[in-house]
């Protein structure tokens, strides 16, 4: 199968070299560091595995409340940083659900931004969910301010996957984002349970982000300059963190939860990673993949078996993105034996339900651009103005997207969509270029510079305005968006 940057370097993606202002170049960061990124040791703090929710009630269905505040964290070992957290903690407490079996959650904001007005208060996104649009999390409807809560019904009609919640306010989400509000939202159904994949302990969500710190260990945010894109890798809210693994087969749920970063993981072993899900839960059957892409929002879910390595070896995950200098995000220390009776990878894992072309009812047109007089981010030539629907998809029916990169540089976008989980039929008019980790059901793609990817969705189940937008926190933030209103 092909990489994405193999696909690159055939000029798969036709980039242009046209210089962007530097605000605007920020797939590109690579070995920049700050006096606090040389500074830190790597390796220094255990993995932190976030606790599962508990429900509150189970009254007509399990009932679970999280509530956003204000907290110090041991990001980076021997310094307290401030973060805002779902429960105060980052990432937030995982969520486990079973498909078909609804949950109501309770999101309370305890986070007040003196001095901020008029975008204080925060919106709650599940990502990858198929919800009402009255619990999809709203960029301005969805908006929850201080000391207030809101109520989410979560359906969890859907596959089993590894899906996200988030913070989505409008034009703050880098911010909200970058100060910790995100956490893991797991769903499992009877068909994956039964495939004899790791489990309990040795099924492990992986949120991969970056920061930026003071020497202080305080978060940097400057959404007016590149510095989200942080220098410092985070796992699971921890700087750098070591994993002691059993010699046995693990799964681990891996996020790209940064905010405007494209990783490309391998392991300093040269081991390849077996990728069995993605954004929209297990792929048609697993593959070998190394490096693994993930643009911004994109999820896989791989297996590592560490069974070929003595105990005592260290195994690095590291980012080769860019072709930079490799950044070292986690260490995976092989301590101990363990039985590994039982956990398999299955040839076959779920046969994806095929959208055929010939069943789309409209093929619709967008285009991603740059605008350097409003100097903002575009869909289709206009900004998002949350009031206003931009196309019309009907309930039940299915669609063709054509999505255009017509950014001028080697910027990427990050396409996603809230509501369906759509497949990937071509890019750049080509099936061939559609990577093997994109087969399946996905929610968020990678549309490069220059590139045209073709999907295929269909809208179900709800009606209602949704947003789609591009996943670059930063370009969301500055009007990527637009507004579907399906009926
Ligand atoms: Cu990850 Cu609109 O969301
Ligand atoms: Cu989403
Ligand atoms: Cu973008």
């Amino acid at each position: 199968m092909l990489t994405r940057r193999e696909l690159v370097q055939r000029g798969a993606f036709g980039v242009s070299m046209l210089c962007l202002p530097s605000e605007l170049r920020t797939t590109s960061v690579t070995s920049e560091t700050t006096a606090a990124a040389t500074d830190l040791l790597p390796f220094q703090l255990p993995l932190r595995i976030p606790p599962v929710l508990k429900p509150v009630s189970h009254k007509g269905a399990d009932v679970y409340a999280v509530t956003m505040r204000k907290a110090k964290q041991e990001v980076i070992k021997g310094k307290q940083t401030d973060i805002w957290g779902y429960d105060g903690m980052w990432p937030g407490p995982t969520i486990k659900a079973r498909r078909n079996r609804p949950i109501v959650v309770r999101f309370t904001n305890e986070i007040e931004e003196p001095g901020v007005g008029n975008p204080e208060g925060k919106a709650v996104h599940l990502h990858g969910g198929n919800v009402p649009a009255d619990s999809d999390g709203h960029p301005t409807h969805g908006k929850i301010v201080p000391g207030a809560s809101k109520v989410f019904d979560y359906p969890n009609a859907q596959f089993a996957a590894t899906h996200w919640y988030h913070d989505h306010i409008h034009m703050q989400t880098a911010r909200n984002i970058y100060m910790g509000l995100s956490g893991f939202y797991l769903i499992e159904d009877p068909h994956e349970n039964k495939l004899g994949l790791p489990r309990g302990e040795f099924d492990v969500p992986l949120m991969i982000q970056d920061r930026k710190f003071d020497p202080n260990g305080a978060i940097l945010f400057n959404n007016r300059d590149i510095v989200p894109a942080g220098d410092v890798m985070i796992v699971n809210g921890t700087q750098q963190p070591f994993f002691e693994v059993a010699r046995r087969k693990y799964r681990f749920r891996i996020v790209n939860a940064s905010a405007a970063r494209e990783f490309e993981f391998d392991l300093s072993s040269g081991q390849q990673f077996v990728q069995i899900g993605n954004d929209g839960g297990l792929l048609p059957a697993p593959i070998s993949v190394s490096p693994l892409a993930l643009t911004q929002a994109e999820r896989a879910d791989v297996v590592i078996d560490f069974s070929q390595y003595p105990v005592g070896t260290q195994v690095t995950l590291r980012n080769v993105a860019n072709g930079g200098v490799p950044l070292d995000v986690m260490r995976f220390d092989v301590v101990r034996e363990a039985e590994d009776k039982g956990s398999t990878i299955p040839a076959t894992l779920r046969p994806v339900p095929e959208l055929r072309r010939e069943d789309a009812v409209a093929t619709r047109d967008f285009v991603l651009s740059f605008n350097p007089l409003e100097r903002e981010w575009q869909i289709n030539n206009q900004p998002f103005e949350p009031e206003r629907p931009d196309v019309f998809p009907r309930l039940g029916t299915t669609e063709i997207w054509r999505i255009r990169n017509d950014t001028p540089a080697v910027v990427a976008h990050s396409f996603h969509m809230h509501l369906v989980r759509f497949q990937v039929l071509t890019r750049n008019g080509d099936p061939g270029l559609v990577t093997a980790g994109e087969k399946g059901l996905k929610d968020t793609v990678s549309v490069g510079g220059g590139e045209t990817v073709e999907i295929i969705a269909r809208f179900g189940d709800y009606p209602g305005r949704y947003v789609f937008h591009c996943h670059n926190l930063l370009h969301e933030d500055n009007a990527m968006m637009a507004t579907m209103e399906v009926n």
